[in-house]
């Protein structure tokens, strides 16, 4: 008979067998799988059979996640990584080297612009940026040197622009360009850029797809060619995702539809009552005829999403007045939760920028980015107005 720990160590490893399907996908918290013989292990390990060696390579609970957010994207394949960040290095890193050349929209999420500018560029890779509201300037970039990417976000960080996918897409095409696109601000709910023509769509999944701002999580899809790719980028390079964060990810997916729709609701209203409020000089909301990329908002976006921005009259006095007297909203950075967020972008996720820079990328000093939760609506308006109340008296 074996001894104690043997037998401790076997017994403890022994996998139920379950015959009914489960109907949620059970966490995997497991490394490593067991091959059958010495030629199953070299075949799974190689990728000739599939199956499961080591998590950093596959994980079920992962490949869960991956196949499901690509079924809603409307792609062949997807990959899930261990943040929003981790997403993009491996989608856009799986497409670039030394030499090469990428065109990226000029009002990315900044620390996108750092991956671009210091990581990449480190690595030899260039990047240059273009108004994307600029379709001939996109184009005579893409057409002054051979470019391998041209990288844009679907919604915009602060001031909610909203790129014309398809015509990108076409204009990158063109130019011998793959196209990816960061779709976090919309969602798939809202938007599936795989389906407007984009070659790799990407999602912090820590934002919508999650929804509850307990987990940071990231996904890429595309063809399957491209996935390969990806997957053996991220394989070398390790960002690897829990399975428990997967599960929890997994667990936002099916409630994203209702929530995205609860969201743009409550935020066309927000953005209504801010319309007529005094206190307020301009309202980005995308639904609203005043947006600059109003019209292809329209065309792109069934609803509104839930992110608007909003300048106040009295500049950063009355911002920082109006952001301390509300009650409801938390004073933090991310976006896309259960959580009403609102953040000063010039004194927080910009503040690296002169004020010359943020002038030139529509920053106002009196600006403000909300990201709109799922509260009740009218406390939610309720707050607001008095804290607008707030912002006249100290403006
Ligand atoms: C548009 C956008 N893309 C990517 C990211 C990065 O996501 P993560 O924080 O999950 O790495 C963020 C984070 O705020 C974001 O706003």
């Amino acid at each position: 008979m074996d001894g104690f720990t043997t037998r401790a160590i076997r017994a403890a490893s022994r996998a139920p067998r379950v015959d009914q399907r489960p109907t949620s996908v059970p966490i995997y918290q497991v490394v490593t799988f067991s091959a059958a013989d010495a030629d199953e292990l070299g075949a799974v390990t190689t990728g000739a059979t599939e199956g499961y060696v080591y998590a950093r390579m596959a994980n079920p609970t992962v490949d869960a996640l991956a196949a499901t957010v690509a079924e809603i994207h409307g792609a062949e394949a997807g990959y899930a990584v261990a943040s929003g960040m981790a997403a993009i290095h491996v989608a856009v890193g799986s497409l670039v080297r030394a030499g090469d050349r990428i065109v990226a929209t000029r009002n990315l999420y900044g620390t996108t612009r750092s991956l671009l500018t210091r990581v990449l560029g480190r690595a030899g890779v260039e990047t240059t940026f273009v108004d994307p509201a600029d379709l001939d300037a996109v184009e005579a970039a893409l057409a002054a040197a051979p470019t391998r990417v041209l990288y844009l976000e679907t919604i915009s960080n602060p001031t909610i622009a909203v790129a014309d996918l398809p015509a990108l897409a076409a204009l990158g095409h063109r130019h011998g360009a793959a196209v990816v696109v960061d779709n976090t601000f919309a969602s798939p709910a809202l938007c599936r850029p795989i389906e407007l023509g984009a070659d790799l769509v990407v999602e912090s999944a820590t934002k919508y797809l999650s929804g509850h701002s307990d987990v940071l999580a990231g996904v890429v899809a595309g063809s399957a060619e491209r996935i390969a790719a990806v997957r053996a980028l991220q394989v070398d390079t390790g960002a690897t995702l829990a399975p428990f964060s997967a599960f929890l990810v997994l667990r936002g997916i099916p409630t994203l539809g209702l929530r995205m729709e609860r969201h743009a609701a409550t935020a066309a209203r927000l953005a209504a009552l801010l319309g007529t409020a005094p206190e307020v000089s301009r309202v980005l909301y995308p639904m609203l005829s005043s947006h600059p990329d109003h019209a292809v908002a329209r065309r792109l976006l069934p609803n509104g999403g839930g992110m608007l921005a909003v300048e106040l009259a009295g500049g950063a006095p009355a911002a920082r007045a109006f952001v301390d007297a509300l009650r409801i909203p938390e004073r933090t950075a991310s976006l896309g939760s259960i959580h009403t967020i609102v953040v000063h972008p010039p004194s927080t996720t910009h503040r690296q920028l002169t004020p010359a820079e943020l002038a030139a990328a529509g920053i106002a000093p009196g600006l403000l980015r909300i990201s709109v939760g799922l509260e009740d609506p009218d406390d939610l308006l309720a707050d607001v107005a008095q804290a607008l109340a707030a912002a006249r008296t100290a403006a």
